[in-house]
């Protein structure tokens, strides 16, 4: 579970997040809508522990992130997988590599020991399981885009976390791409059965995957609902939503609910 509470959060003056509060039950995708500059990657280097609040509590599983420094935040961290809008693999590494990199630091998989000689094993059914199979001596730069986000979230996945944090994963794919890396997030989701929180500006994906969409704007939380309910909402961002949609609310739930 994921509690922030009363989160303040500023920058040489520009208070980003005001009082925010947020709660995520496991076992959720849970879309965080926003416009550009709305404070989404602040919030999810928060959830990482990479950024400390002013003020407040950032709690996963009752750990307050904002009070986790060293070796206790990389060790928690293991529960935690981050999707970087860019991707952020290692371009002078291979494709296994980057995808090992993780296992090969910690040796952990799903809280438990690993053996190095399985590492490659691991590296291959993850590769595989991201449509990606037989990739391991690319190197990132002969990568698509899509292919990249795909090996991204490979490297993740394969240390099976508890909680998956998203960061724009469709942001710059075309909208076809974008449906595929959207079923590979529910994909995931599905299998390691934990809790995503995906942060988007993508409309059209979000209700496809989401369980709950919240909105950020100035500073909080300013609804959290179901996708049909958080479309009914008479809010101007939501209008835009609507419009940009034309209206058609079947695409709610159509990649999540099989
Ligand atoms: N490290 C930082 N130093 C100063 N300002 C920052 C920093 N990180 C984020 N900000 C500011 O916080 C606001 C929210 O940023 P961000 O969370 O990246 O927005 P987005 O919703 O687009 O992800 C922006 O005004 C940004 O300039
Ligand atoms: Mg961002």
């Amino acid at each position: 579970m994921i509690i922030m509470k009363n989160v303040y959060k500023s920058f040489n003056g520009n208070q980003v997040l005001k009082g925010l509060n947020l709660e995520i039950p496991n076992g959720e995708i849970f879309v965080l809508l926003g416009k550009s500059g709305s404070g989404k990657s602040v919030i999810l280097k928060h959830l990482m522990g990479l950024m400390k609040p002013d003020k407040g509590e950032v709690l996963i599983d009752k750990d307050d992130m904002s009070k986790l420094y060293g070796p206790k935040l990389y060790e928690k961290l293991m529960d935690v997988g981050m999707i970087f809008q860019m991707g952020a693999l290692f371009d002078s590494m291979t494709v296994a590599q980057n995808v090992g990199f993780y296992l090969k630091e910690h040796r952990m998989r799903g809280g438990k020991k690993i053996q190095h000689s399985d590492i490659n094993k691991f590296v291959s059914e993850s590769l595989e399981k991201v449509g990606l199979k037989g990739t391991e001596a690319l190197y990132p730069g002969s990568l698509s885009g899509g292919m990249r986000k795909r090996a991204s979230i490979a490297r993740c996945v394969v240390y099976k976390p508890k909680y998956l944090f998203y960061d724009e994963p469709t942001t710059g794919l075309d909208p076809i791409t974008s449906q595929t890396i959207a079923k590979l997030i529910v994909e995931q989701q599905n299998e390691l059965k934990g809790t995503t929180l995906v942060v988007s500006h993508d409309i059209v994906t979000t209700l496809a995957i989401a369980d709950r969409i919240a909105l950020i704007e100035d500073g909080r939380i300013e609804i959290i609902a179901s996708p049909r309910e958080f479309m009914k909402h008479k809010h101007p961002t939501i209008s835009v939503f609507n419009e940009m949609i034309g209206g058609d609310l079947s695409l709610i739930g159509k990649l999540r609910n099989g």
